[in-house]
C-alpha cells in the first residue's frame, strides 16, 4: 500500500462495468493466497513460460485451473497440449467462491470456472490484449473477469475496445481486485511493468502473482 493510502478498502468505479477494489484482501488473506500460488506454480501441472502463436515467449510464468488456456491456439482445453500434455488441475471451490465474492462487491454475479495464475518476475510484463477466448455467450453477456494482485505493484494498462484506443495506467497493488465486465468485458488491457520492492515484505515476493478468474 502506498504511504497515505487508506488502510481499508476503497472502491473506484472507473467506468460502467469497471471496478477497482483497492486493498480488498487483508494481509492474512494475501499471505494465504501467495502460499497457494507458490504451491500451484511448483506442483504438478505447474507454471511454465508459454510460447504464443508467433513463437515468441511470454514474459510471465503461468498455469491454469479449471481449463487450460493454450497460448498457441488461443483456445481452452483439458490437457496442456501446447506444453507437456499434462491435465489441467481443477479450480478449487474456495478460490471460485472468493472470486464470486469480489465480483459481488463490484456489482456482478458470477461463479467462475477457470483461473489463470500468472507470475511476473521483476522484468515481467504482458502486452495489450483482449480476453476473448471464453465462450461467445459468456462474452456477449458481459460476464466479468475478476483479477487479484499479490506482491509488487503492477502498472496495469487499461484501454478501450480497439488496440488503438487511449490507454490509462492504473496501479494494481497487493490485495487489490480489478473487475471488468458488462460493456467493458472486451476492453484491451496489459501490464507494462512491475515496480520492484513495492509489495508487502511479509509476502517475501520479488515480483507479482496475478489470478484472473473467468467463466468459460
Ligand atoms: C491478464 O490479463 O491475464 C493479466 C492481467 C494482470 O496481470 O493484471
Ligand atoms: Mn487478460
Amino acid at each position: 500500500m502506498r504511504p497515505g493510502a487508506p488502510e481499508v478498502g476503497t472502491t473506484d468505479r472507473l467506468a460502467e462495468g469497471v471496478v477497482h477494489l483497492r486493498a480488498v484482501l487483508t494481509l492474512q488473506e494475501q499471505v494465504a493466497l501467495v502460499e497457494r500460488c507458490r504451491a500451484l506454480m511448483e506442483g504438478p501441472s505447474g507454471g511454465y513460460v508459454p510460447r504464443v502463436r508467433g513463437g515468441g515467449k511470454m514474459h510471465v510464468r503461468m498455469t491454469c485451473l479449471g481449463r487450460h488456456w493454450n497460448a498457441r491456439t488461443y483456445t481452452y482445453e483439458s490437457i496442456r497440449s501446447d506444453h507437456d500434455q499434462q491435465p489441467v488441475l481443477p479450480l478449487p471451490e474456495d478460490l471460485a467462491q472468493l472470486a464470486a465474492r469480489l465480483a459481488r462487491q463490484a456489482g456482478f454475479s458470477v461463479l467462475p470456472d477457470v483461473a489463470l495464475v500468472t507470475w511476473y518476475g521483476p522484468e515481467g510484463r504482458m502486452g495489450l490484449h483482449q480476453d476473448k477466448d471464453e465462450h461467445p455467450e459468456t462474452i456477449a453477456a458481459g460476464v466479468p473477469i475478476v483479477s487479484i494482485s499479490l506482491g509488487d505493484t503492477a502498472r496495469f494498462q487499461f484501454g478501450g475496445m480497439t488496440r488503438r484506443s487511449p490507454v490509462e495506467t492504473i496501479l494494481l497493488e497487493s490485495g487489490d481486485a480489478f473487475v471488468f465486465g458488462g460493456p467493458a468485458r472486451l476492453r484491451y488491457h496489459g501490464v507494462s511493468r512491475i515496480l520492484p520492492g513495492t509489495g508487502p515484505g511479509v509476502l517475501g515476493l520479488a515480483g507479482r502473482f496475478n489470478l484472473t478468474f473467468r467463466k468459460y
